[in-house]
């Protein structure tokens, strides 16, 4: 199972594809958090992209198709794997259509979360005040200011995924408004679908 997760920043593709990884056993990719490891790190990387994440803003898509053509030939995606936040753009989805292609795999469905912005503020601020009580350290880019730069970007540069892979038949939403466990069931009950076509169609080729 190959599959991305889309939505806006705080619609919980972090938090649904950590549903997936427990019940289904394929890892979680997010560049989010792969990026913020090259940052912690100090490497070239890191130094290259701190101040575009910082302002949030998204880093070139020259750096995204180098570290997800890495991780996705890693043995442990094999079997599949969560792109969680990691395609952002027209030009990123052309690029894992290509690299999958090229490997002899395809995409098999691509969630959106749907959530609406009110929603995705109280997220934040909620977020915000956990990590406050628990004395943690907030995300760089986990200021209001930053959020709604996010969420411009999300409209401008990434939104027009959605006629995309609506183009490719791919495109499934999901109503992420409930309970985590809400979402979680609505996402799982469409994976179980896309496995159940596939295991007909394997069964009739
Ligand atoms: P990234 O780390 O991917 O962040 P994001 O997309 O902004 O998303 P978030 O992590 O804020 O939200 P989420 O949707 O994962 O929600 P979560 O589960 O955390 O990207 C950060 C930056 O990296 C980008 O701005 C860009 O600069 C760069 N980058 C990354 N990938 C890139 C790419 N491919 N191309 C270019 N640049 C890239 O949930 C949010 C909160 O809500 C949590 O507190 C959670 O507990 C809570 N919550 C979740 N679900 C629910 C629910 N159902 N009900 C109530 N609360 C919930």
């Amino acid at each position: 199972m190959i599959l991305i997760l889309l939505g806006p920043p705080g619609a919980g593709k972090g938090t649904q594809a950590q549903r997936i990884v427990e019940k289904r056993g394929i890892p979680q990719l997010s560049t989010g958090d792969m990026l913020r490891a090259a940052i912690a790190s100090g490497s070239e990387l890191g130094k290259k992209v701190q101040a575009i994440m910082d302002r949030g803003d998204l880093v070139s898509d020259e750096v995204i198709e180098a570290i997800i053509t890495a991780r996705i030939q890693e043995p442990d995606c094999a079997k599949g794997f969560i792109l969680d936040g990691a395609v952002r753009t027209v030009g990123q989805a052309e690029m894992i259509d290509r690299v999958l292609a090229g490997q002899g795999r395809s995409l098999d469905v691509v969630i959106e979360l749907v959530v609406d912005e009110k929603e995705l503020l109280n997220r934040l601020r909620s977020r915000i005040r956990e990590a406050e009580a628990a004395g943690q350290p907030l995300r760089a880019d986990d200021t209001e200011e930053t959020f709604q730069k996010r969420q411009q970007v999300y409209r401008e540069q990434t939104a027009p995924l959605i006629p995309y892979y609506e183009n490719q038949g791919k495109l499934r939403r999901v109503d992420g408004m409930g309970t985590v466990e809400q979402v979680a069931a609505a996402v799982d009950a469409v994976l179980d679908e896309i496995d159940a076509a596939k295991a007909e169609n394997s069964a009739e080729g």
